[in-house]
């Protein structure tokens, strides 16, 4: 399962790239806006941290201003994906940028059937939203699970399911069970994917013992005698 994370903040996108953890970033104008930076900077500069696919999102919502759009955004940088809406415009705006060959994230997908049409356009991504489906009390992780097996019975499909709208490492473990191509984790789930309390209090007592003997791997410490 790829790991792309979802945030335009380029202190946080440098610090977890460093992991070599992250293949790609997401953005929409929402995290655009809470960097209070010019988009077009953001986006290049992200692209210059990461270079796996960086979703950069169009604001047009008819064909001919988001077709314009998203070429000016697919101009930065070769590994820029165009995000459209799963709008009837957003996927004929999909079927042209992949027809020239660019990235298309089609992104606020909320059912089965947005997800087959996205494939039919030819999108590189569809981003179904787990967590806000969630919040209306439907099952985000059961649509992943429905779109996963639609697209298995057309192999020759080749849309990725981008799992977005993350809230917490559970949702990473249920979307890659099910063999979801990609999540998008926001920092803060990254992060938490990390930590386990019997890890840290394993490695304390690892290394509480450690001192003990007095040793050092790379120095020259000669291990204390034993206490009989
Ligand atoms: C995906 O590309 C979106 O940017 C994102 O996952 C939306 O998440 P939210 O529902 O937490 O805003």
């Amino acid at each position: 399962m790829k790991f792309f994370i979802d945030t335009a903040d380029l202190a946080e996108i440098r610090d977890l790239a460093a992991t070599g953890l992250v293949d790609g970033v997401t953005t929409n104008p929402s995290l655009i806006a809470k960097t209070g930076r010019n988009f077009l900077e953001v986006v290049r500069e992200i692209c210059a941290v990461v270079s796996g696919p960086v979703s950069a999102e169009v604001t047009a919502s008819d064909v001919a201003g988001m077709l314009a759009e998203g070429r000016k955004l697919a101009e930065i940088a070769g590994n820029v994906a165009v995000k459209v809406p799963l709008t009837s415009a957003g996927l004929k705006v999909c079927r042209a940028l992949r027809d020239q060959g660019i990235m298309v994230n089609v992104t606020l997908c909320f059912s089965a059937a947005q997800a087959l049409l996205a494939a039919k356009a030819g999108a590189t991504f569809v981003s179904p939203f787990v967590g806000r489906l969630d919040d209306v009390g439907s099952d985000g992780m059961a649509l992943i699970g429905d779109i996963l097996a639609i697209y298995r019975n057309y192999p020759k499909l080749e849309t990725e399911v981008l799992v977005a709208s993350i809230r917490h490492p559970i949702h990473v473990v249920e979307a890659a069970k099910l063999g979801a191509h990609v999540g998008t984790l926001p920092p803060n789930v990254l992060r938490q994917m990390f930590a386990h309390p019997l890890t840290e209090k394993g490695l304390a007592a690892f290394l509480a013992d450690w001192a003990k003997t007095g040793q050092s791997i790379l120095g020259e410490g000669k291990p204390k005698a034993r206490a009989e």
